[in-house]
């Protein structure tokens, strides 16, 4: 599908090109983004896919884990992504909870999140447990993309959110399921903290694309939290994370220079008042 934007001229990004992009070794980009202004500004810097990620519960909405964020306030999240978006797949997560009751139940949160927010396609976390599920939704004609490894709304399962599949049984187990969701028809698959050799032989194993989050640079992607690599979170710093920015320093300084100017009444200036 091509896309007509003022001076540019560009393909929308689906889960075929993605595939293709794989195929010819073009690496895959991807960041989360959840509210419209940063999703504009994204998909106008040429990114691939946009996560609304449940991560919105951390950077977004200030809990410790990811688990409390609710469908109804994803949908919210993907919604206004979506309004900003013109290129890039947009990807949503199913939250905690609201699927791995049954696969019925699986269906209709994917069914809410793609008519109510408009999204192109859902993420899950997990493997076998949740195959059912995935091929449910996907057989009512949604994109799946599966997430493995690290998977955080299982975290008080493993009790910390240390490198996964470090021993080889869990290393296989990993590989298992990878399997399963690619024979599922997943489009993609995200891979969370895990050896970067591990992530290397999924690569080079599953046909569909594999995007890393701390899985090494051998994956057909990377994926970022956008508030980490914007530099608004100041305390996390795992060894996979790159910051291109220090935006928490600078909007700090900025509104620090605000309140001042306020105070002192240098602002507003003469030009600045009607
Ligand atoms: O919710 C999220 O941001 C994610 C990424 C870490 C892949 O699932």
């Amino acid at each position: 599908m091509s896309v007509h934007n003022d001076n540019k001229e560009f393909k929308k990004i689906t889960t075929h090109a993605l595939l293709a992009m794989k195929q010819r070794g073009e690496k895959i980009s991807m960041l989360t983004a959840y509210d419209f202004s940063m999703a504009q500004i994204l998909d106008d810097a040429g990114i691939d896919i946009l996560l609304v990620g449940d991560s919105a519960s951390n950077v977004m909405a200030g809990h410790e884990t990811t688990l409390p964020i609710t469908l109804d306030q994803m949908i919210y999240h993907a919604s206004s992504v979506i309004r900003a978006v013109e290129r890039s797949l947009v990807v949503v997560d199913l939250p905690f909870g609201s699927y791995q009751g049954n696969s019925k139940e699986a269906l209709n949160s994917a069914i809410r999140i793609m008519k109510e927010a408009g999204a192109h396609s859902i993420k899950m976390e997990g493997g076998i447990e949740i195959i059912e599920s995935v091929k449910r939704i996907i057989s009512a004609g949604v994109p799946v993309m599966g997430h493995l490894g690290l998977t955080p709304q299982s975290i008080y399962k493993f009790g910390t959110y240390t490198v996964r599949a470090k021993e080889e049984a869990e290393a296989e187990e990993l590989i298992n399921n990878a399997h399963l969701l690619e024979e599922a028809g997943c489009f993609a698959i995200v891979l969370e903290k895990i050896p970067a050799t591990l992530g290397k032989r999924v690569a080079e194993e599953i046909k569909i694309p594999i995007i890393g989050i701390g899985a090494g640079k051998h994956v057909d992607g990377q994926v970022l939290v956008m508030h980490d690599m914007l530099g608004i979170n100041k305390e996390f710093s795992p060894r996979f994370l790159r910051r291109y920015l220090n935006l928490y320093d600078q909007i700090l300084d900025a509104t620090r220079r605000y309140i001042q100017d306020v105070k002192s009444e240098d602002f507003p200036n003469e030009k600045e008042q009607y």
